[in-house]
């Protein structure tokens, strides 16, 4: 008898990545997404590429009873990952009120209904946002938390926070965050991948963008910083990568070799490379010439970060597979099968809130 996991927001970028990874290592998964922010096509794929049908269910986890009629259906969820939450930046820095309420309301009901149907294992989906602007590089997980750089960025800092605050007054809740760094690139198959709602805002995805044609220019957003070319430095981690770590996650959970009840794991490539070397990875590796130039920076970015992804490794036995030429690769793959994909997995054309 398979292992029974919930997914929120599993029609999403990671969210269908990871649904494909714990199928394919033996669990069996339901997806809840509201699709406000992804496309219930993107579960197609998700299908193609396991041949398991996906059970969705099409709710807002704001909205407490109808999250709870889900535990309520499915008393054998024993364990959960929390992907659903709003993530774009800049639409958080205009309006922070819509993504404390719906990142915060959903991050609670959810932990009410694990405490309420005594579901053990939780893997929150975190970021490296919420290490701000490093004093020192490569990041640890015991590199403090740092003034958030966005609206968004805080709502991962505090659902850190409430979950630590749940973890110590719930010792039979098991609770991992996973800090993501920057995932980018797309499953092999390239049925399933990142799809921006409007303009990307995401480096990757505004290059693929901008070499099919929809960007006419990518603009580098500075490159006068203190880095080996002056532009920022980042730690691109391939979804598929990241993906899996949370299929270890749950298995180390499972096997109950956490030492505490809330533990936190760093999932980053541990590798940092410029905007102008992943540029230039994706024109070496797709022979595409990319029309960009040098603009301001961007403000609130961050100079430079990368993981330290040593406990990751030791204790999860995680090993990311894909570098940066893998990831443009693939990333560049999606963009061609997204030019002709069917116009079911279109996402909608503005942000459903
Ligand atoms: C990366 C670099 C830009 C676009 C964000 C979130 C983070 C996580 C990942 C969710 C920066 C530069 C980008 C462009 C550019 N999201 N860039 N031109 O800001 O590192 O992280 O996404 O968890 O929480 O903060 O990612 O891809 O936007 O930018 O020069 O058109 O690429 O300046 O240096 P970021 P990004």
């Amino acid at each position: 008898m398979s292992t029974k996991v919930l997914v929120t927001g599993g029609s999403g970028y990671i969210g269908s990545h990871t649904l494909v990874d714990l199928i394919e290592n033996g669990y069996e998964v339901i997806s809840v997404d509201n699709n406000s922010r992804s496309t219930i096509g993107m579960l197609e794929g998700v299908e193609k590429i396991t041949g398991e049908k996906i059970k969705n269910y099409k709710v807002d986890l704001c909205n407490f009873e109808e999250t709870r009629a889900i535990f309520e259906e499915n008393p054998n969820i024993k364990g959960v990952i929390h992907f659903a939450a709003y993530k774009a930046v800049g639409e958080s820095v205009e309006n922070p009120l819509l993504y404390f309420h719906n990142n915060m309301q959903s991050l609670i009901n959810v932990l009410q209904c694990i405490e309420e149907f005594e579901i053990e294992n939780f893997v929150f989906s975190s970021s490296c946002t919420v290490y701000g602007n490093p004093d020192k590089i490569p990041v640890t997980e015991e590199t403090p938390r740092k003034q958030a750089e966005s609206p968004y960025g805080l709502t991962k800092q505090m659902g850190e926070q409430m979950i630590e605050a749940f973890a110590a007054s719930n010792k039979k809740v098991n609770s991992i965050l996973l800090r993501y760094f920057n995932p980018a690139g797309a499953h092999a198959s390239a049925l399933i991948g990142e799809l921006p709602i409007d303009r990307p805002q995401n480096l990757t995805p505004v290059i693929t963008q901008t070499a099919i044609g929809k960007i006419p220019q990518l603009t580098v957003f500075g490159n006068d910083y203190s880095t080996r070319d002056g532009s920022c430095i980042r730690d691109m981690i391939h979804v598929c990568d990241l993906a899996h770590a949370h299929t270890l996650a749950l298995n180390y959970l499972f096997a109950q070799k956490n030492k505490t009840n809330c533990e936190v794991f760093n999932i980053g490539s541990g590798d940092g490379i410029t905007v102008l070397e992943s540029i230039q990875a994706f024109e070496e590796t797709t022979g595409k010439k990319l029309n960009y130039v040098i603009g301001a920076r961007r403000p609130g970015d961050v100079i430079a970060i990368y993981a330290n992804n040593d406990k990751a490794r030791a204790e999860l036995g995680w090993i990311p597979k894909y570098n940066i030429k893998d990831i443009m690769k693939s990333a560049w793959n999606w963009e061609l099968y997204i030019e002709k994909m069917p116009t079911h997995l279109q996402l909608p054309t503005k942000r459903l809130n």
